[in-house]
């Protein structure tokens, strides 16, 4: 935790501490913390001298930008046209099902997975399309979901394994 808020504390001196920089420095804090943690945008709102009020409006404004914790892998179906007629739903089921989501609750309760539903992604030739953090996946299944969701958890363990 302390590590992090270093980090903020240095983004900001990166930036100058230039209030004309705010979206950048959101960007680069939510990078660390995968969210906007409250308390770090006041202490943003301080040091860059800027009403609350502001910070907080940029910070909901903005899509990108997320006020919750979200899981260490963001799962993002698409349900696009495109990738809706080529059934995108049975994923967003086959997510829900096997990680006890739903509609409202939308992160597992270890923190490692998110489940977002967004529109186009731009790569309706693929369809249907998710993307997992950065990565892209492109005519998905259920089946295919859930293999997914298995590598991702084996791949967790393996980063948290001790050697
Ligand atoms: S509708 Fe899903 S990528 Fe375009």
């Amino acid at each position: 935790m302390a590590r992090k808020f270093e980090q903020v504390c240095e983004i900001l001196e990166r930036n100058n501490y230039d209030s004309n920089k705010l979206i950048p420095i959101l960007q680069q804090v939510q990078e660390v913390y995968r969210y906007l943690p409250e308390k770090i945008l006041t202490f943003i709102s301080t040091s860059l001298r800027i009403p609350p009020a502001k910070v907080y409006g940029v910070a909901t404004f903005y899509s990108h930008f997320a006020l919750e914790p979200k899981g260490k892998y963001v799962i993002k179906v698409c349900d696009g046209t495109a990738c809706h007629v080529k059934n995108s739903i049975p994923i967003v089921e086959a997510v829900f099902k096997k990680l006890g989501l739903s509609e409202t609750k939308r992160t597992t309760d270890n923190m490692l997975f998110t489940l977002e539903t967004v529109s186009c992604l731009g790569a309706c030739g693929l369809a249907p399309v998710v993307v997992v953090n950065e990565d892209v996946h492109s005519l998905m299944n259920p089946d295919k979901m859930n293999k997914l969701i298995d590598e991702l958890v084996k791949e967790d363990q393996y980063e948290n394994a001790t050697f």
